[in-house]
């Protein structure tokens, strides 16, 4: 029998039975959370693959009584520990040349995932550097998941693609990564200051996003409040300055601040200072890249969809109307260079001394 349940297709003989104690807490769901009442025809979704689990949801339902559910697993946590593993071994590095070769090693495993065709979900990379990286108080993940799923999901996937973007533009500090992680997390975090995100304003994101420079017009167009102007055209500000209440969070607190600028465009014709390229860090052009990399919809996890998240999406971006305004040629060139470096190499060996390490 096949089930859809909320843009999720699957057949009952895929799912398999999970205890509540076995459900991992204060991370990312690697599975979407069924229950099928006795009757067999329905299935009522409790939570999707890559939602944050608290403990109040295993609370929730031991209290009523339930000692197990369904869940349809969408990254293998195989997976997400390939990522972790090297991610750690960049991490506990005592010098640069063995971070280099875990960033190799990463982007190997990265471009077979998702540049490839592959059965791959791109939440196994959220999932891994959400865990590893993730450093901002607890509510601003609470309040992207209470307030918008779609710039829920956006958090997560923008910040996993700073992170390779950074990776593949030989970034290998770790302290670094983990600040350009939470300052892409927060890049979009100033349009929940709206008192609600709305349909028009994620339109006008969205028209943005596809042809830069003409987001506002739609806000212009349906007649939006001041208030969602404004908004729209200070949320750069809006998360930068909450990025400087908990700056102690950060290794290198200038990186918090090129979230005010990840609007800004190659002519001076971005917003809110009109700056021009010239002006502009690689930091900042990592950020505009992953802003404009995920589109503003609710992203429902699935196998295979890392090749649309990356490879696809990329494709998509690089050919898009408008591009000549996005700072991004770097990123361009860098990634599709790595990506067929990595594609082409069968595997990476390194030896060293005492050791031999491979990779995928
Ligand atoms: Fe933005």
């Amino acid at each position: 029998m096949e089930f859809n349940v909320k843009g999720i297709s699957f057949r009952k003989d895929e799912l398999s039975t999970i205890t509540m104690q076995e459900i991992e807490i204060n991370t990312i769901s690697r599975s979407h959370f069924f229950f099928i009442p006795a009757s067999g025809k329905t299935a009522i979704l409790l939570l999707k693959a890559g939602d944050f689990v608290e403990q109040e949801f295993v609370d929730k339902y031991v209290e009523r009584g339930m000692e197990s559910i369904y869940q349809l697993e969408i990254a293998h946590p195989n997976d997400s520990q390939i990522f972790t593993k090297y991610l750690n071994a960049l991490e506990n590095a005592n010098n640069e040349r063995d971070r280099r070769l875990a960033k190799d090693q990463i982007l190997k495993v990265f471009a077979d995932f998702y540049w490839k065709d592959s059965q791959k979900s791109f939440l196994s990379f959220a999932i891994a550097t959400f865990d590893q990286y993730y450093a901002l108080p607890s509510e601003v993940v609470d309040k992207y998941q209470a307030s918008s799923l779609v710039l829920y999901s956006r958090a997560l996937l923008s910040s996993a693609i700073s992170v390779a973007t950074s990776l593949i533009s030989g970034m290998v500090d770790p302290m670094f990564l983990k600040d350009i992680y939470n300052a892409s997390y927060l890049m979009d975090y100033g349009l929940l200051e709206s008192s609600d995100f709305n349909y028009v304003l994620s339109l006008a994101c969205e028209e943005e996003r596809n042809k830069p420079g003409e987001g506002i017009d739609i806000l212009e167009a349906h007649h939006r409040s001041k208030e969602d102007i404004n908004i729209f055209n200070d949320h750069p500000h809006l998360g930068a300055d909450y990025a400087q209440l908990h700056k102690e969070i950060f290794f290198y607190p200038e990186i918090a601040e090129v979230i005010r600028f990840h609007h800004e465009k190659v002519d001076g014709s971005g917003f809110p200072e009109g700056l021009c390229y010239s002006a502009l860090a690689d930091t900042e052009t990592t950020l505009i890249f992953s802003d404009y990399m995920v589109p503003y919809n609710e992203h429902i996890f699935k196998l295979g969809d890392g090749k649309i998240v990356i490879k696809e999406a990329f494709e998509k971006l690089k050919n898009g109307p408008n591009i000549f305004l996005l700072p991004l040629n770097k990123h361009f060139a860098n990634w599709q260079r790595v990506m067929s470096w990595a594609i082409e190499k069968e595997n990476i060996v390194i030896k060293s001394e005492n050791q031999t390490g491979e990779a995928a």
